[in-house]
């Protein structure tokens, strides 16, 4: 009787889907400007307190939110797009480093920008300002990392490769793709967003338009792997359709993938071929507890307790727990 209970209860959990918890913006789903509300979020970034930071992509702004509270603060970008040194034009790309300073992407302006903790205006650290595909231009660039040392990791969208910017560079090297779109190991489209796993030398990258993720050892540059999807855009558990986040777990290397055109997150634990839902239904949108409408980026936080997404069409940031 009590293995029969606990049986059911087991299977109730596996199978029970889960519901998100709204964090940011309105839970309905709505856009707006306010202060505790969003419109189309994208980067995201958790600090060592546990603050999330949200790029605020059609508001022009960054905002700090703390749990328990709906209400944000700007912590850059003045809300009014422009290309002075307080202002962003679409931020995307987000990283809140140990000492809390800001790196935002600030796409409209094909530069990155770097708010120290505090300020109110940021310096330009990578891109010129204009458009193009030299070493030392950005073409609607997406997800940021930065490392230890204070070197960059873009991922330069438009321009099909990852530049990393060393600390106070004027260019950056090629570190991934070849700067045309493709589909050969060597080659990436749309990388949209990178997480940097720096103890082992790792590079993930969130092949959008190759719906995959890609593995580069930084030691070889040459040694590519494709660690989840690459099966062609499709809703299978073997499959994604457009990747756009991508976070990995330091507890047991899973990969967590905002699975964006399939309206769901993923989970690829080390060698799997196939992967699980964890939030959303696949190739199902909609703004219930349940649903994702093009979840956009994706972080855990620091005990790997919960899982955050930038739930883009939704305006809003949802939490779900990991069980
Ligand atoms: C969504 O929620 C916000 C905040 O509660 C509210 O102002 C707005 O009217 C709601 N929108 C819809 C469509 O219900
Ligand atoms: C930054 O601002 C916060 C709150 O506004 C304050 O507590 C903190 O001391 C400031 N830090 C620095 C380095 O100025
Ligand atoms: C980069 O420049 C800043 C300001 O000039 C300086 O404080 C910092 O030490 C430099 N970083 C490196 C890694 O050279
Ligand atoms: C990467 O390439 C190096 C040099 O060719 C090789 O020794 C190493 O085993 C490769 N690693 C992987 C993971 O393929
Ligand atoms: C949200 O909608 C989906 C699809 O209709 C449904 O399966 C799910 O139970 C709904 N969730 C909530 C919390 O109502
Ligand atoms: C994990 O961290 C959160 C705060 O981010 C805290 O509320 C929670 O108790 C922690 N859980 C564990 C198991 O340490």
């Amino acid at each position: 009787m009590i293995n029969s209970i606990l049986t059911s209860l087991f299977y109730f959990a596996a199978l029970s889907i889960q519901n998100g918890n709204t964090v940011g913006g309105y839970a309905n789903g709505t856009a707006g400007n306010a202060l505790n509300a969003l419109n189309f979020p994208g980067g995201l970034s958790l600090d060592y307190n546990g603050l999330i930071y949200v790029s605020d992509f059609n508001n022009n702004r960054v905002i700090k939110l703390q749990e328990g509270s709906l209400v944000g603060s700007i912590v850059s970008g003045t809300g009014v797009s422009g290309s002075s040194a307080s202002q962003l034009s679409s931020p995307a790309g987000l990283y809140v480093d140990a000492s809390l300073n800001i790196y935002v992407v600030d796409t409209f302006n094909f530069r990155v920008m770097l708010w120290h903790r505090n300020s109110s205006s940021g310096n330009r650290v990578a891109g010129t300002g204009s458009v193009g595909t030299s070493s030392s231009t950005l073409s609607y660039a997406g997800g940021i990392v930065v490392d230890s040392l204070g070197n960059l990791y873009i991922c330069d969208a438009y321009n099909h490769r990852v530049m990393k910017w060393l600390a106070n560079a004027t260019s950056g090297i090629l570190i991934a793709g070849t700067g045309m779109a493709g589909s050969s190991s060597q080659q990436l489209n749309m990388p949209y967003t990178l997480y940097l796993d720096e103890s082992n030398s790792y590079l993930y990258i969130a092949d959008g338009l190759n719906h995959r993720i890609q593995r580069y050892d930084l030691r070889y540059s040459m040694n590519v792997t494709t660690v989840a999807g690459g099966n062609g855009p499709g809703t299978g558990s073997h499959q994604l359709n457009t990747p756009i986040g991508v976070y990995l777990s330091k507890k047991t290397g899973a990969i967590y993938i905002a699975d964006s055109n399939n309206h769901r997150i993923q989970r690829w634990i080390p060698g799997a071929t196939h992967g699980v839902t964890i939030g959303g239904l696949a190739a199902l949108s909609g703004n219930n507890a349940t649903l994702l409408n093009q979840p956009r980026y994706v972080s855990l936080n620091l005990n790997e307790t919960q899982l955050y997404v930038t739930d883009g069409s939704n305006n809003r940031v949802q939490r779900f727990q990991l069980i």
